[in-house]
This record gives structure tokens, sequence and C-alpha cells, in this order.
């Protein structure tokens, strides 16, 4: 059964990640969830729900984002993907800088020294350049910089088409399967 750790931090955008668990666990993922205390609360603001509702509903494992005694906080531990959706700049700023402070980070530093894919998906504008600096740094070590950034060549008529779009490329990177949203297939333009 493949496996992901799924860190919820405190930039807009939960939504994203509740569509993203609600997939991969449909196609037989085992998640486990941290949520950041700012994450929380844009969680409650976003989806009206708290952390443990969403894993209960999910059935998804729910670490605490204090415990760096938790399962995803160890190398030994395998986990096929870490995703941050969303991160915030300040949880990106500390990864940059080496900085395990909670769970969030801390995992985001095991995929990182055992080599193992790192999603990032930011959401913020404008963007700081501290925060800038550190997503080109992560970038160059491999960490896949997926910013909340929906395309609207689709004609995207809901809000969940919107979000579809930026999960259907997270998805992509995880290499799932999945039908959501449409894939181009070319346009003759002159
Ligand atoms: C309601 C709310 C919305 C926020 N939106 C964003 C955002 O979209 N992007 C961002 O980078 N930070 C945002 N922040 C700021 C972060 O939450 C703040 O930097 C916090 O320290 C992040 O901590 P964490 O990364 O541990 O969750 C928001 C904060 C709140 C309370």
């Amino acid at each position: 059964m493949p496996s992901a750790v799924i860190a919820i931090t405190g930039a807009s955008g939960s939504r994203y990640a509740v569509r993203l668990i609600q997939i991969l666990v449909d196609s037989g993922w085992d998640i486990f969830l941290t949520v950041t205390r700012e994450g929380a609360i844009n969680l409650d603001l976003e989806c009206g729900v708290t952390p443990k509702q969403l894993a209960e509903e999910y059935g998804i494992n729910l670490e605490a984002n204090q415990n760096l005694a938790a399962r995803s906080a160890s190398g030994s531990a395998k986990f096929d993907a870490y995703v941050i959706c969303p991160a915030s700049g300040t949880t990106i700023g500390k990864i940059a800088a080496g900085i395990s402070d909670n769970l969030a980070t801390r995992s985001a530093l095991v995929a990182l020294k055992e080599r193992r894919k790192l999603i990032l998906v930011p959401r913020e504008t404008p963007v700081a350049t501290p925060h800038l600096e550190a997503m080109a740094k992560l970038s160059s070590w491999g960490v896949v910089i997926l910013p909340a950034s929906p395309g609207f060549y689709k004609n995207p008529e809901t809000i969940d088409d919107l979000i579809d779009f930026v999960v259907a490329r997270i998805l992509d990177q995880l290499d799932v399967e999945h039908g959501v949203g449409s894939r181009w297939t070319g346009k003759e333009v002159s």
C-alpha cells in the first residue's frame, strides 16, 4: 500500500489538502496527516472541520504537530512521498534553513535527508524575497515546488474545478492514475 505524509500548514488553501486526501484514500493510500496551529485555523475557516474530524472522516492517521517522536519524524519509517499542502512561507523558510522544530518541518527534513519525494504547495501573493530564495534553493535540491495556482485555460466553472486543477498536478507528481480534471490534448493555433 503506498503511503504519504501530508502536512497542512498555515497558508490559505486547506481545501486542496482535503480533496487530495479524499482521492489518495480512494486510491488505496495510507495517509499520515499533521496540521500546524495556523493550519488548523485555516482548516476551520475554509472547510469548517478540525484536524481530528478530517482524520476521522477519511479514516487516516493523525499525528500531533508537536510530537517529534511521531512515526513520520523518523527516516526509518518509510513513506513514498511527503506533501505540504498548503505550505506557508514560514514553513518553507524553515525547511530551506534546515530547521525542523515541529512535525511538518521535521518530516520534510526527513524527506530531504533520505532523498525522498517532497512536494510543497505554497500559497502567498506577492511573495517575499526570502521565501522566493528558499523555494529556489529547495527546488535545486530536488523538491517539487507546486504553487496553488490554478489555470483558467479549461474554463473552470466552479471552485471545485479550480481545486481539482491544482490537485491533479499533485497527483501527477505522485504518479497516481486519476480522472481529476481533463488533460490538455492540444489545440491548433495559427
Ligand atoms: C487566516 C490566516 C491566513 C494565512 N494565510 C497565509 C497564506 O496564504 N500564505 C502564507 O504563507 N501564510 C499565511 N498565513 C501566515 C502563516 O499562518 C504564519 O506565517 C504562520 O507562522 C505559519 O506557521 P506554520 O507554517 O507552522 O503553519 C496566514 C495566517 C492566518 C492566521
